[in-house]
């Protein structure tokens, strides 16, 4: 498989504002291999990625954010609950692009500032709630304040929860092929890769990017 040909090939067609740094270290965590008496165990650091402690967000957001330039978007606009990561690396990246932020958050306005919710606000974001406790009121009410903003004049990038749309997902079908670079070039040989799901977009893309390039990992 000339699997660098292909990704050079592949990815320089698609629009995307560089935001993190690639590849992330492949480590292995031999202790803790050991200490759960479990196989080889490797980690793929996407928490280094690098830009806004944005962990597995800033892959996708890096095409999401481009989609946005290119629409000449002057606002972006996503959701979640008030501690949500995604939120707040999505805040980091459309402020870096020079865009105003609406954020809408389930349930209603917290007592205690902390967390990604204060990051959230320090970065400048215009934030809503929703006043219903449910994650999914979120999914409205972003439609909600999109009409809004165009009716103003203004002109809103809609991101959904985790940015799990397709031109999210793709951020992680690149992952996939940096994965299988750095495999092929340490001659490590994955069985199984091990993720922690929210909203589904890593896994979608991971899925898709595992499927293309024909490999035989189990997710
Ligand atoms: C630290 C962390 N890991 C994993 C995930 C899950 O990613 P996804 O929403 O793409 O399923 C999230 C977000 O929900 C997260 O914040």
């Amino acid at each position: 498989m000339k699997l660098s040909e292909n990704h050079e090939h592949i990815w320089h067609t698609i629009p995307r504002v560089p935001l993190g740094f690639w590849p992330t270290p492949l480590q292995e965590a031999s202790r803790l291999a050991a200490a759960i008496a479990g196989p080889t165990l490797w980690i793929k650091r996407d928490d280094l990625t690098g830009f806004g402690f944005g962990g597995n967000k800033i892959r996708g957001l890096e095409f999401l954010m481009a989609e946005a330039l290119a629409q000449q978007a002057d606002s972006v606009i996503t959701g979640a609950g008030p501690q949500s990561n995604s939120v707040r690396a999505t805040t980091a990246a459309a402020v870096h692009a020079g865009m105003k932020m609406v954020v809408v958050y389930s349930g209603t306005p917290l007592d205690n500032i902390e967390g990604n919710y204060r990051l959230v606000r320090l970065l400048g974001a215009e934030v809503r709630f929703t006043g219903d406790p449910d994650r999914s009121s979120v999914d409205a009410y972003i439609e909600t304040c999109a009409a809004e903003l165009r009716s103003n004049g203004g002109r809103p990038y809609v991101i959904p929860r985790g940015g799990a749309n397709t031109l999210g997902a793709l951020g992680y079908v690149r992952a996939a092929y940096e994965l299988a670079e750095q495999c092929a070039a340490q001659n490590i040989a994955p069985d199984v890769l091990v993720l922690a799901p929210g909203s589904c977009g890593t896994q979608a893309g991971l899925l898709a990017g595992v499927h293309a390039l024909g490999l035989p990992w189990r997710l």
